[in-house]
């Protein structure tokens, strides 16, 4: 497969950049190859502005969409800000997953317009993964970016990675890096696209 992974942290040094990088060595050993969009060091410009109300988002965003366009996977990583995704990775999914090309109208997962893809979002997150659970933070996140954003894109299968306590100890944070290289290396193959028989 060929695999794309985004990521949004302007620290080549963060943590966050590690797990890319450790997911995507995971992905190599497994035979797929592999391409980096890494949304700061690039210079992305996440603002919304008339060209995307209009429908015309230009050459930087048709370059993002050329790098989807020959992925077989997408993967995310970003670190959990505020219980949601920081202002870069945010603009990035408004702004290149435009209506028309990245869906349509109907609210209908297996209506994407796009070719199966798997996706996957690897976010470090500060909180241990207790407090997670029992505010029930990750079934709202489950909710919002499974349901509400990669099913409206069609990515199948879809999966929330959250690498909780990632600014705890050293050995912490190598198990959630080990993490990363695994699902990599484990990265699941698109489903079939589903029959679209009443469309
Ligand atoms: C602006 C900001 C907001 C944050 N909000 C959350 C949050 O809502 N929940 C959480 O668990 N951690 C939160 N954190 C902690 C980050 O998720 C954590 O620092 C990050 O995952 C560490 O990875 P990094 O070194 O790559 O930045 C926040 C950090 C910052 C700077």
């Amino acid at each position: 497969m060929h695999v794309l992974t985004v990521l949004d942290h302007p620290n080549p040094a963060s943590f966050s950049g590690a797990v890319a990088q450790h997911f995507m060595n995971g992905a190599k050993a497994a035979g797929h190859t592999v391409e980096l969009a890494d949304l700061h060091s690039e210079g992305f410009d996440p603002r919304w502005t008339m060209a995307d109300v209009a429908g015309t988002p230009g050459p930087a965003i048709q370059r993002e969409q050329d790098r989807i366009a020959r992925a077989d996977a997408i993967c995310l990583v970003f670190p959990l800000y505020w219980w949601g995704m920081p202002a870069m990775m945010k603009g990035w999914v408004d702004k290149v997953w435009t209506w028309g090309w990245a869906y349509d109208q109907l609210d209908d997962p297996n209506r994407s317009l796009q070719k199966p893809r798997s996706g996957l979002l690897l976010v470090p997150a500060g909180a241990g993964a207790d407090k997670v659970e029992a505010a029930g933070y990750r079934q709202a996140l489950e909710t919002a970016w499974i349901d509400g954003t990669f099913g409206y894109f069609g990515l199948a299968p879809r999966r929330l990675k959250l690498l909780c306590g990632a600014t705890g100890s050293e050995q912490r944070r190598l198990g959630l890096l080990k993490q990363s290289y695994v699902a990599g290396e484990t990265l699941a193959a698109p489903d079939a696209k589903p029959a679209q028989t009443d469309l």
